[in-house]
C-alpha cells in the first residue's frame, strides 16, 4: 500500500469488514449433524463433495503467497486471517459430512489439495481474480441448495454460498483500494478489466483454483448459473474499474476501447509536455 496511516481504526477499512463477518459467522456447532438423511446419500453426492472439499483446500497456499505479496499492507493482510480461518472452515465441514456419510479422506487429499500454479505479480490482477473466484464459488454454492436433497449438506452450502459473496465484497474493497493508490490508477483499470476479459471470454485460459473445480463440476452447475455468474462479474468488475459493462459477451469491445482511449491520453500528455518544454 505505502501510504501514511495516522489513525488505524479510522482509516483501515479492516475493522468495519471484521465487524460485518462477526455479524455473519456460523459455527460449525451450529450445523445439526446428527440429522443427515443417509437415505439421500449416494456415490455420487459423495463425489460432489469430495470435488468440492478438493478445490476448497488452496487457500493455505493462496494465504502465503497474499502474504509475500502485500506484507506491506496493514489492512488488507489483517483481514486475510480472517478469510483463512473462514475460508478453512468450508472443507473441514465438508470433509466432516464426508465422516459423517462413512466417507473418509485420507492426509494425502489435503496436501495434494493444497497445491497451485504460481499466481500473477500484478495485485490488482490478482485481487480481481479473487473477487470473480469468490462470486463463482458463492453462485456454485447456492446452485448446490437448489440441487441437493440431502437436509445437512444444504444447510452447509447455504452458509458456504453466503461466506463466499461476503469475501468477495471483501476482495473487491481491497481491489479498488489498490486501484485508487496505485501511481497509475487507469493503467491498473485496465488490468482489471483484462481480468475480467480473460474469465469471460474462455474460463479454461485461467487455472485459479476455483475456475478448475467449477471445470470439475462442468454441468452440475448448469447454464443459468453460468450466465447468472457471467452477469455478476461484468456488473462487478465494470463498477471496479469505472466502466460500464453493458453485456458480459462485449467485455472485449470495453477492455480495447478502455486501453485505446488510455494510450490516447498518454500520448496527448507526452506531445503536451514536450511542447511546453521547447
Ligand atoms: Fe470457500
Ligand atoms: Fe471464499
Amino acid at each position: 500500500m505505502g501510504i501514511a496511516v495516522q489513525n488505524v481504526f479510522k482509516d483501515l477499512t479492516y475493522y468495519s469488514l471484521f465487524d460485518v463477518a462477526e455479524k455473519a459467522r456460523w459455527l460449525m456447532t451450529d450445523i445439526p449433524w446428527n440429522e443427515i438423511d443417509h437415505s439421500k446419500v449416494n456415490a455420487e453426492l459423495i463425489e460432489l463433495v469430495k470435488t468440492i472439499a478438493f478445490g476448497e483446500l488452496t487457500t493455505y497456499s493462496a494465504t502465503r503467497s497474499f502474504m509475500e505479496m502485500f506484507v506491506d499492507d496493514i489492512d488488507f493482510t489483517q483481514w486475510l486471517a480472517v478469510w483463512l480461518y473462514e475460508e478453512t472452515k468450508h472443507p473441514h465441514a465438508l470433509i466432516k459430512w464426508l465422516h459423517m456419510v462413512g466417507a473418509e479422506v485420507e492426509g494425502r487429499f489435503l496436501m495434494q489439495g493444497r497445491e497451485i500454479t504460481p499466481m500473477t505479480p500484478s495485485r490488482v490482477e490478482m485481487l480481481s481474480f479473487n473477487v470473480i473466484s469468490e462470486i463463482v464459488a458463492g453462485n456454485t454454492y447456492a446452485q448446490t441448495v437448489e440441487l441437493v436433497d440431502e437436509p445437512v449438506l444444504k444447510q452447509i452450502a447455504h452458509h458456504l454460498a453466503k461466506d463466499e459473496m461476503r469475501h468477495s465484497v471483501g476482495f473487491e474493497n481491497y481491489c479498488r483500494l489498490c486501484i485508487k493508490n496505485a501511481e497509475d490508477p487507469d493503467l491498473e483499470r485496465i488490468t482489471c478489466l483484462r481480468a475480467a476479459w480473460a474469465f469471460l471470454q474462455d474460463d479454461g485460459l485461467i487455472n485459479h483454483p476455483v475456475f478448475i473445480t467449477v471445470r470439475n463440476l462442468d454441468g452440475v452447475i448448469g447454464t443459468e448459473t453460468v450466465k447468472k455468474i457471467r452477469k455478476q462479474v461484468a456488473s462487478r468488475i465494470g463498477k471496479l474499474a469505472g466502466v460500464d459493462i453493458p453485456d458480459p459477451d462485449r467485455i472485449f469491445e470495453v477492455y480495447s476501447d478502455f486501453k485505446k482511449q488510455y494510450r490516447q491520453r498518454k500520448k496527448t500528455a507526452a506531445l503536451e509536455a514536450a511542447g511546453a518544454a521547447v
